[in-house]
């Protein structure tokens, strides 16, 4: 079944099954691979996108549910003005150690400094529970996110 999705601002249409998740979508129809896969069970984070600018786990979201909204990946945040501020914070502080759940971890961190440019501690770590990272580079991001909302 063709379904359009409108993927950072184009739409793109995919020959797939409603139920299939978001997550495959993007890396197999669309050769998107910046949206990691995890757990696939919406419970580490690595595969988040942006559905109307809001985190969304792809492993969870069916293409049938998100034809509906305006799906957001890392390769666009990453050419974005928020994503190059982040990510020049995430460089200057080292954060990444592995470096597997960091697209993850700055689309939650974009999401979260769009809606809250000046955020505490808590609104960080409440924000970015959702995102497991096996290093523990979290105070790292915690810093790199708090250096990003200067
Ligand atoms: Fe989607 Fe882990 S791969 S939450």
């Amino acid at each position: 079944m063709a379904i359009n999705l409108k993927v950072n601002g184009r739409i793109r249409t995919v020959d797939a099954d409603p139920a299939k998740p978001l997550l495959w979508a993007l890396r197999e129809d669309l050769d998107m691979v910046g949206t990691k896969f995890g757990c696939g069970a919406g419970l580490c984070g690595a595969c988040t996108v942006h559905l109307d600018g809001n985190p969304a786990r792809a492993c969870q979201t069916p293409i049938g549910e998100a034809q509906e909204m305006a799906i957001t990946t890392i390769e666009a945040v990453a050419q974005s003005d928020a994503g190059k501020r982040i990510s020049a914070s995430w460089i200057k502080l080292d954060v990444p150690q592995c470096g597997y759940c960091q697209a993850g971890q700055i689309m939650s961190a974009t999401a979260l400094l769009a809606s809250n440019p000046r955020p505490t501690d808590e609104d960080i770590d409440s924000a970015m529970t959702g995102n497991l990272c096996r290093c523990s580079t979290y105070v790292r991001i915690r810093e790199a996110i708090k250096d990003a909302a200067k």
